[in-house]
């Protein structure tokens, strides 16, 4: 049935086209800026190990099932679900599902466009060459005049702003080009560049004195630093920061991979498609760590600086390397584009919708959703400057040193998205028939492949998840 049908918004023009656009999506400020931060936070091996078998467990598994809802569902998240639980004669609420990701959909891109915004703030920056000064300058002053350069701009409201408009003014561009018109074309030539430049970051990063203590910091499986961050007290919350970082990294939980799942052309592969979107997102980010951490010890910085890691790391890698001024300049522009072709597939499950069900013409959709966005996005401009010491929830042990943006950080990626993902495993592998469902795989239930994804899907993920909650909520310690 659902073979014939084709999304109102249109269609991918190949399947390469599909997996260009959930690479877009996948890769982003996800796998260059917060992974690094997070790894670092979270002590290292121990949280990288538990990440990559949450995208392997959990998140293909989940990304799999999401693409196959849209497939089926042809329209936007919310009425995909409405769609196919009525199909299958399961409760109207399930619609609930996209609604949950449309407003996890807003408040990500409500901070991601200001974090794009640091990037986008640092092409100039770096084209002025300003930090070839830490050649000239004693090893110590390195990493203050990285910091200062950072704060300088985190502190500054005004500046913010300007970097987060251009960044959302040109999102909502990019979505009022449409599936093939916008989305496809921008994504096309960024990726390979992105991973030529860190390829090339990767050979400077083997050659600074600290590069083998980078790795030992990746990878040296040490549980004890996931588990007692403090040398005392046990702590879920580092297991809760690798699912919600895998789903998050994955796009996954939100509808933006099943939105685009719907622009699907009729026969492509799901199981080999979402492979390879796995891979190349993990293959990123893992690079990303590899660049960052041997530049974190090699100038004696600090691996928990949280949020403004990279800021502080990768300049000073660009200033002193050969024609860093460019490569630094390249790399931003390219962080900027990835997170332009993520930023697209945050907004557009809501777009989608309003033009499906409020028949609202594309332009006005994006245009509505988009300054809503924008405007939500000054919470998180202010928590770095003047309501930095504004702390909604410190009554909350774990809570008392989160900001706005901390908190929506926190909710949209531990909660949200893994919540998601958890109500899209229990109705694919739960409530929808096997036959439907393999048959938009193109295979038969009995096979090996699809018998071991259903079990992943319908065991695995779940209780993973509903394990990690629980541990995170401390009842289970
Ligand atoms: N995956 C994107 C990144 O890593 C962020 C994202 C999350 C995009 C959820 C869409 C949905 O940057």
């Amino acid at each position: 049935m659902s073979r014939e049908k084709t999304s109102i918004h249109g269609e991918w023009s190949s399947r390469l086209a599909f997996i260009i656009a959930a690479t877009g999506s996948a890769v982003g400020l996800g796998n260059i800026w917060k992974f690094p931060y997070i790894t670092g936070e979270n002590g290292g091996g121990a949280f990288v190990i538990v990440y990559l078998l949450c995208v392997a467990m959990i998140g293909l598994p989940v990304m799999m099932a999401e693409v196959l809802l849209g497939k089926r569902g042809r329209s936007s998240p919310i009425n995909t679900m409405r769609i196919i639980a009525k199909e299958g004669g399961h409760s109207r609420l399930w619609q609930l599902l996209g609604w949950l990701g449309v407003i996890a959909g807003f408040l990500i891109l409500s901070y991601y466009s200001v974090i794009a915004g640091w990037a986008l703030a640092y092409i100039p920056t770096l084209a002025s060459d300003m930090f070839a000064a830490v050649n000239t300058m004693p090893q110590n002053d390195v990493a203050d005049f990285a910091g200062s350069v950072f704060n300088n701009l985190v502190g500054d409201p005004l500046r913010l702003m300007f970097w987060h408009s251009l960044f959302m003014m040109v999102t909502i561009t990019m979505v009022i080009g449409g599936v093939r018109g916008g989305l496809e074309r921008a994504v096309q030539f960024m990726m390979p560049a992105l991973f030529i430049v860190l390829l090339v970051l990767v050979g400077y990063a083997m050659n600074t004195p600290e590069f083998m203590k980078g790795l030992h910091f990746m990878f040296d499986v040490d549980f004890n630093k996931l588990f007692y961050p403090n040398g005392e007290d046990w702590s879920g919350k580092g297991l809760l920061a690798a699912m919600g970082q895998a789903f998050f990294s994955l796009s996954l939980g939100m509808g933006a991979i099943m939105v685009y799942g719907a622009y699907l052309p009729k026969q492509a592969s799901i199981a080999q498609t979402t492979t390879a979107v796995v891979v190349a997102d993990t293959l990123v980010a893992i690079l990303a760590g590899l660049i960052i951490f041997p530049i974190v010890f090699s100038n004696g910085l600090e691996v928990n600086a949280g949020p403004g890691l990279v800021f502080h790391t990768l300049p000073i890698a660009f200033g002193q390397m050969p024609f860093g001024s460019v490569f630094g300049t390249l790399f931003f522009v390219l962080l900027a584009l990835a997170a332009w072709s993520s930023a697209i597939s945050l907004l557009e499950p809501a777009v989608a919708w309003l033009v499906e069900t409020v028949k609202l013409s594309r332009v006005t959709a994006t245009m509505a959703c988009g300054v809503a966005i924008w405007l939500v996005g000054f919470a998180t401009i202010y928590s770095f400057n003047i309501w930095s010491d504004i702390k909604p929830l410190s009554m909350l042990s774990g809570f008392e040193n989160k900001t706005i943006f901390d908190l929506i950080d926190y909710l949209t990626s531990n909660i949200m998205l893994p919540l998601g993902g958890l109500f899209i495993a229990i109705f694919v592998a739960w409530l929808m028939k096997r036959q439907i469902v393999a048959n938009e795989l193109d295979t038969s239930p009995d096979t090996l492949g699809f018998r071991f994804w259903h079990f992943l899907l319908r065991y695995v993920a779940p209780i993973a998840v509903i394990l990690i909650f629980l541990n995170a909520i401390g009842v289970l310690s």
